[in-house]
């Protein structure tokens, strides 16, 4: 569904990320897994669009060929992303964010229909459509950013660290929703340092270390491999 190869971005002379590729599959979620530094925003940001992706770079979405589009036409082609820090916009209300969520033209037509979807996903949103958005809980904030990226009815959501700085009973609410996002149809790309949690709603994961893909598996092959216990379990016993 979902297929990038080659992808390599530089800040000067500083190269965050060196010939990563990987594939999602039709409703599947992936998850990347790296440390601080390891490049993942990086990686999330050359998908977007958002930052060059180097000319031996291959960029496929449901067929399409996405490496010379601008961040706009991604958005239109079926890509997402709900960006570090979120992006959203906290002087306005719940309902007026996930409106300017809903710009790209396949979505203008179907925009009720997204809402109502959107709402059933996130239904504590619900409740809370006239409240201004800083005003929210972080957990409550990143589900707004979550939903409003939802609004553009993507085929491919990326996540950057959605459970960054979390309490820990909104981080359960966070992934369950995730998960229900999932099942909904949307395939979910999400990057996290939050291995325990974002492997169990995984279907697969990929390790970035250095800007280079260092291992994959599926989600269970890589919570019983030692090498990614020790470096994102924090050993066997924590969690
Ligand atoms: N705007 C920037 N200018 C220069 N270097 C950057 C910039 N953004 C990120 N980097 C560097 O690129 C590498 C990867 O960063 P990043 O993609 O943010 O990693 P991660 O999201 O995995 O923490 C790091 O070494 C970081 O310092
Ligand atoms: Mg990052």
């Amino acid at each position: 569904m979902f297929e990038v190869k080659g992808l390599s971005a530089s800040y000067g002379l500083h190269r965050a990320l060196d010939g990563v590729g990987l594939e999602v599959g039709e409703h599947e979620a992936v998850v990347m897994l790296g440390a601080n530094g390891a490049g993942k925003t990086t990686m999330l940001k050359v998908i977007a669009g958002l930052l060059p992706c180097g000319s031996a770079a291959r960029i496929r979405l449901a067929g399409e060929d996405l490496h010379a589009l601008p961040a706009r036409q991604r958005v239109e082609a079926g890509i997402a992303l709900v960006p570090e820090g979120r992006g959203i916009f906290g002087e306005l209300t719940v309902r007026e964010n996930l409106a300017l969520g809903a710009y790209p033209r396949r979505a203008r037509a179907r925009q009720a229909e997204n809402l109502d979807r959107v709402l059933a996903l996130f239904p504590r949103l619900a409740e809370r459509l006239p409240q201004t958005v800083r005003t929210m809980s972080g957990g409550e904030q990143q589900m707004v950013a979550i939903a409003r990226a939802l609004m553009s009815a993507p085929r491919l959501l990326l996540l950057d660290e959605p459970s960054l700085g979390l309490a820990p009973l909104m981080c359960n609410e966070l992934f369950r929703s995730l998960r229900q996002v999932r099942s909904s149809g949307v395939s979910i790309l999400l990057v996290e340092q939050n291995a325990r949690r974002s492997l169990a709603i995984a279907n697969r994961g990929y390790l970035l270390e250095n800007g280079r893909i260092a291992g994959e598996g599926s989600a269970a092959q890589l919570l019983d491999d030692p090498a990614v216990q020790a470096a994102y379990l924090g050993g066997v016993a924590a969690s």
